[in-house]
């Protein structure tokens, strides 16, 4: 497919572009054309107008993701798929080769997604975004889990707030919220590398939602207003994760200032008991930073927090 092409109707938006500037091969012209409507893309063909960009394509097209995608690490390579048990298990056996670090696995659909703690993730097909990374190595052996969870929610929760003006957070560990609704989760998982996946509610309309999860889901079609051009928007999420990826420091920033927690009083479930005070912040290495009503600083490593969430009186 011609992604070049794609990429200049789009870019004029409604208007009609005249076939005589968009080259001399007018019967080459005419496939690309053909080709990009036979994908689904609306195109519209005017005898003296020329042709005009109308709407995306309700699938997932690589040609318009990978176009000009100019990432370093994360996407260097990308595999689309119609339907998986989960993208996090094709990513776990591309892990094993360290010539796979920055592929993303895509898929329309998931029959067995699914969360943290042995929870199902599931959407309707060509609703979501279902994406894995692979990181061959991780970013940093240390703290790999942590960070490659931020690294997720950072660059989901930058783009929805960027795609919609609303502003999303991190609910910590993995979950991005907007005004308390669930629009996205991340899962990572270490086989022999890692695997960062993402899942983000997009063009799901409320009534799509089981019941269930009607008032506690959103998703980007709701906050928009109108569905929205997933490929792009994949596109943008990867370019955000690589850079992101990249920049330790950045990342932990952002981490820190999209957190629902951070500033606040809070109470943490530990493994050893209850704890309650202002989380003062979010550090990759030593973990939630708590300060205790005595004004005590306590250190909880990850590893030793079930639950973090508003105190009983919130
Ligand atoms: C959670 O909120 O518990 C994490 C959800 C993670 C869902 C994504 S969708 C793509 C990837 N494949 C999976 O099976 N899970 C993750």
């Amino acid at each position: 497919m011609n992604g070049r092409l794609l990429r200049t109707l789009r870019a004029a938006r409604d208007r009609h572009i005249p076939l005589a500037s968009l080259g001399d091969d007018l019967a080459g012209l005419q496939r690309d054309l053909d080709e990009l409507t036979a994908f689904g893309f609306a195109i519209e063909r005017h005898p003296v107008l020329g042709v005009c960009y109308r709407g995306p394509s309700a699938r997932l097209c690589p040609d318009q993701i990978e176009e000009d995608l100019d990432t370093l690490r994360v996407g260097r390579r990308l595999a689309v798929w119609n339907r998986v048990t989960s993208t996090n298990d094709l990513a776990a056996r591309a892990a094993a080769s360290q010539a796979n670090d920055g592929l993303v696995i895509l898929a329309e659909e998931q029959t067995f997604g699914r969360g943290r703690r042995g929870s199902a993730w599931s959407a309707p097909a060509q609703s979501s975004l279902l994406m894995s990374v692979v990181f061959g190595q991780g970013l940093d052996p240390a703290d790999d889990l942590v960070r490659l969870t931020a690294l997720g929610a950072v660059a989901v929760a930058e783009l929805v707030a960027a795609w919609t003006r609303v502003d999303a957070r991190i609910k910590w560990p993995n979950d991005v919220r907007v005004e308390g609704r669930k629009i996205a989760g991340i899962l990572v998982e270490r086989p022999a590398g890692s695997v960062v996946g993402i899942g983000v509610n997009i063009n799901i309309a409320r009534d799509e939602f089981p019941s269930e999860l009607r008032d506690s889901a959103t998703s980007v079609q709701i906050l928009a207003g109108a569905p929205v051009d997933r490929s792009e928007f994949c596109r943008e999420l990867i370019q955000r994760v690589d850079r992101l990826c990249q920049d330790p420091a950045e990342l932990e920033a952002a981490w820190n200032s999209r957190s629902e927690h951070v500033g606040r009083s809070v109470r943490v479930e530990t493994h050893a008991g209850i704890l309650t005070g202002v989380l003062r912040r979010l550090d990759f290495r030593d973990g939630l930073i708590l300060e205790a009503p005595t004004g005590e600083e306590r250190r909880l490593g990850p590893a030793q927090v079930v639950r973090l969430g508003p105190p009983p009186s919130e």
